[in-house]
């Protein structure tokens, strides 16, 4: 860090995006240049996450670099899910590029994969901050992590639309939406959507009940019935989550996926009801960023500079009741923030 003539602080400073995508990285993009460079920073953007750090795939960023990117989903600088600890001489190569371009910081924007690195990359003598971005929203750290209110409102969307073709069908809709150990898409979703039953991960569910549930509907005359499942919801019993296959992404994930479809064979075996399924899938990593989370994006991405600046490494830049707070990435990362179940068992009024 060097000061300047007129107390301006130069430092040269990395940008990364990293894990699954969502709507609002450009958003903090865009905050954490324009923020940088008016602080007197350089900010050199690594393409394609830890990837690009490892691989020495830089792309400086300007301020023109970032004109009207706010409302535009994905990353201008590419992710991946590339894990430095689990890649050939991963560490040792970022450490070495990092010298290279003599960065003193990284700004990594993602969510618990792409933080913890940068929390073990302490121990190598990298300084790094946290933006917690995640459509999962599970972040213990933080109240609302970027990406989550756009997937939320794609996932109500289809809800909307798929209340008039289930009501026309006198059909059960299962929407299938994303959550791996979180539920939080599907509560918000389901709740704000008029669904007739939610399935999170946090409560597994049994047929029985969920069976009832559309029976009861059906007794007030309404012969359609909305279910919207988490994509890592699974029946009282079974340890193991409906997976698409076994392969392992490099933090050890599989890829979840099926469990609305083993619902709606188990309601055809049951008879008595025509069910379709929709998987909602990356639909809900795309689409313009909603108002309240481009100025979310907004904050959070000028406060993560301001951070470097104050050289509070080590720490996530949180939403704790309303306020951009700097959380230790120990407490932040601390576990997953499961969905609420006050509000689940609050939903349970409306199946
Ligand atoms: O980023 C987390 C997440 O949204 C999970 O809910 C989901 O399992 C995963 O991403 C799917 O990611 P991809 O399709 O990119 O492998």
């Amino acid at each position: 860090m060097q000061v300047l003539n007129g107390g301006m602080v130069f430092m040269r400073v990395a940008l990364l995006t990293g894990g699954g995508d969502s709507s609002a990285i450009n958003a903090a993009i865009r905050a954490v240049v324009r923020k940088g460079i008016a602080e007197g920073f350089e900010i050199i953007g690594m393409r394609n996450g830890w990837q690009g750090l490892i691989e020495d795939n830089v792309e400086p960023l300007y301020m023109g670099s970032v004109s009207g990117i706010i409302q535009r989903g994905g990353t201008i600088l590419g992710t991946s899910r590339s894990n430095p600890f689990k890649t050939e001489r991963g560490v040792e190569r970022i450490v070495v590029n990092l010298r290279k371009y003599g960065i003193e910081a990284i700004v990594v924007i993602g969510g618990d994969d792409t933080n913890t690195v940068a929390m073990r990359l302490k121990e190598h003598g990298v300084n790094c901050v946290g933006v917690p971005q995640t459509i999962d929203n599970d972040l213990p750290g933080t109240d609302y992590s970027i990406g989550f209110d756009t997937a939320v409102s794609v996932a109500c969307d289809a809800l909307d639309k798929l209340h008039t073709t289930a009501s026309a069908h006198h059909r059960i809709m299962i929407l299938e939406v994303m959550g791996r150990d979180a539920g939080w898409i599907a509560l918000i979703g389901g709740i704000a959507g008029g669904a007739d039953t939610i399935l999170i991960p946090e409560v597994p569910f049994t047929l029985e009940e969920v069976r009832e549930r559309i029976d009861k509907r059906r007794l007030v005359n309404k012969d359609f019935s909305i279910i919207v499942v988490s994509e890592g919801a699974r029946p009282e019993g079974q340890e193991a989550q409906f997976t698409r296959d076994q392969k392992k992404d490099p933090f050890g994930h599989v890829r979840l996926g099926g469990v609305g479809i083993w619902l709606a064979q188990q309601f055809d075996e049951l008879g008595g009801c025509v069910t379709r399924v929709t998987h909602l899938g990356l639909l809900q990593r795309g689409g313009a960023t909603t108002v309240s989370y481009r100025v979310l994006a907004c904050r959070l991405g000028a406060f993560v500079v301001a951070m470097v600046m104050e050289c509070k490494f080590d720490r996530m830049a949180c939403m704790r009741d309303n306020r951009v707070v700097a959380v230790p990435f120990a407490e932040a990362l601390d576990g997953t923030k499961t969905a609420d179940l006050k509000l689940y068992e609050m939903a349970k009024l409306f199946f």
